[in-house]
């Protein structure tokens, strides 16, 4: 494969990982964000899924992209379709990030790109991760520092998943043609609940963080509280339906499929990242 890789949110969660292990394979890229500034050693361009005039730009010389909606968005048929319709239209193959458990039902809207991209004839392929270890340091952070954790998970386990593996299942994807036309359901070792993950962090960093069961209601009221705007929160909370149903419970081979090792536990993560918990 000659031509270079896009990357969509290059500088966010799994992108910064995900430019490394692109690097380390030698290969081209363009990282892609509004900013549009080079990131490691890759050539940065400037891309903005809000206007579509960026996108003929960012997919000049490009033969593969990573494909992902960044966080925050809730407008995700909207935003992702014409962006899998320009990579298809230039016969440019997708690797594309979407969630784990959409493929439960063809309605869903991620489940909706992921069939148009296996019916847009440009190969692809799909990755479905589970919830990150990483959002006890992005989305749960605050709650930690004030010693709880407050979701609407009940008592259910979530196989969680360091963006580390999802960057290296995706660079995996992304320099082979092996794994075309295929999904992959990406988790971690282990399903855990949100109490057993606290307890790890607290461990970890030193004090006390509890788990607090929350409904709906008090969770959307805590993020819109801290900002996150109402409609975000709200499709927030609707995903912890399926943690609480026990769906994000299973634990699959696929990472170590794509990527050839096993996946990083939990532990393995906070211990990774014990100074920016501690923060
Ligand atoms: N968190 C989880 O537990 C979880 C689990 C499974 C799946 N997912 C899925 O993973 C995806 C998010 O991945 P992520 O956390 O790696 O993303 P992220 O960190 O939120 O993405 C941020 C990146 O996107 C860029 N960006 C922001 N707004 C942009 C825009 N309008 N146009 C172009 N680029 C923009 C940012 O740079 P600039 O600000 O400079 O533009 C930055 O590079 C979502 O689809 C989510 O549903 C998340």
């Amino acid at each position: 494969m000659a031509g270079k890789i896009l990357v969509l949110g290059a500088t966010g969660t799994v992108g910064t990982p995900l430019v490394k292990a692109l690097v380390a394979k030698g290969e081209k890229m363009k990282a892609a964000s509004r900013a549009g500034k080079p990131v490691e050693s890759a050539e940065g361009v400037a891309f903005d899924f809000a206007d579509p005039s960026t996108f003929a730009p960012a997919f000049d010389g490009v033969d593969r992209a990573y494909v992902l909606l960044p966080g925050g968005n809730v407008a995700i048929t909207e935003l992702l379709l014409p962006v899998i319709e320009a990579a298809a239209a230039r016969k440019v193959k997708v690797v594309f990030q979407s969630v784990f458990g959409v493929d439960a039902d063809d309605g869903i809207p991620y489940r909706q790109v992921e069939i148009a991209l296996e019916k847009s004839g440009t190969p692809y392929v799909v990755l479905r991760p589970n919830w990150f270890s990483d959002n006890f340091r992005t989305y749960w952070k605050a709650g930690i520092d004030h010693g709880r954790i407050a979701v609407p998970a009940g008592e259910g386990k979530s196989s969680f998943i360091d963006v580390r593996d999802i960057a290296e299942s995706a660079a995996a994807a992304l320099t082979t043609s092996r794994f075309d036309g295929k999904a992959f359901n990406l988790t971690g070792p282990q399903a855990l609940s949100y109490a057993e993950a606290a307890k790890i962090v607290s461990d970890a960093i030193g004090k006390p963080v509890a788990y607090e069961a929350v409904s709906d209601e008090t969770f959307i009221g805590i993020l819109t509280g801290a900002g996150v705007p109402n409609d975000y929160a709200a499709f927030l909370a609707s995903i912890f339906y399926p943690v609480r149903e026990g769906w994000t419970s299973a634990v699959t081979p696929d990472v170590e499929t794509l990527t050839g090792k096993p996946p990083r536990s939990v532990e393995t993560y906070v211990r990774d990242n014990t100074a920016a918990l501690k923060a």
